[in-house]
């Protein structure tokens, strides 16, 4: 496989420039995402919380870097903190363009221990994601 193609997953932080985000903007981000990232072959999730965001997306260099330029420049938030970048062998949230987590009472908790934690170890943090994930699935 080219190197340009091999895939990578990055995770960063972010603080949201209106803390109480609307709802309806939440919407919009994901709508967005999800249709340009599947376009790019993109895959990830958002999380919000506590006026923070954190993000995983994973697919190939370049196109995570054209993603990683829009959404730095974005004005819905700002200082956008990349805790991790590195080489995966396998996608963790293959099924979606983009997706979130369900914020209810029961989610909450875990949530902002994802973001909490995701500068301390960034793996444990995209497994955590992905269990908030399978849990609202479930549930
Ligand atoms: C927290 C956050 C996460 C975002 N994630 C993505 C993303 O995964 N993919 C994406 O294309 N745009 C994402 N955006 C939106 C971009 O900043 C930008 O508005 C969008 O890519 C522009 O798309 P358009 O040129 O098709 O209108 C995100 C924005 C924010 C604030």
């Amino acid at each position: 496989m080219p190197a340009s193609l091999a895939l990578q997953r990055i995770v960063y932080c972010s603080v949201a420039a209106r803390p109480e985000l609307a709802l309806q903007s939440l919407a919009e981000i994901l709508a967005v995402s999800d249709r340009n990232n599947r376009r790019d072959n993109l895959t990830g999730v958002l999380l919000i919380s506590r006026g923070r965001f954190f993000q995983v997306l994973e697919g190939a260099a370049q196109d995570l870097d054209r993603a990683m330029n829009r959404i730095r420049l974005d004005p819905r938030h700002h200082d956008v903190q990349v805790v991790s970048r590195r080489p995966i062998r396998d996608r963790k949230f293959a099924q979606w363009g983009m997706v979130a987590a369900r914020i209810t009472p029961q989610q909450q908790g875990g949530i902002d221990a994802v973001i909490d934690h995701c500068h301390d170890d960034p793996d444990a943090a995209v497994a955590a994601a992905r269990d908030l994930l399978d849990h609202q699935i479930a549930a």
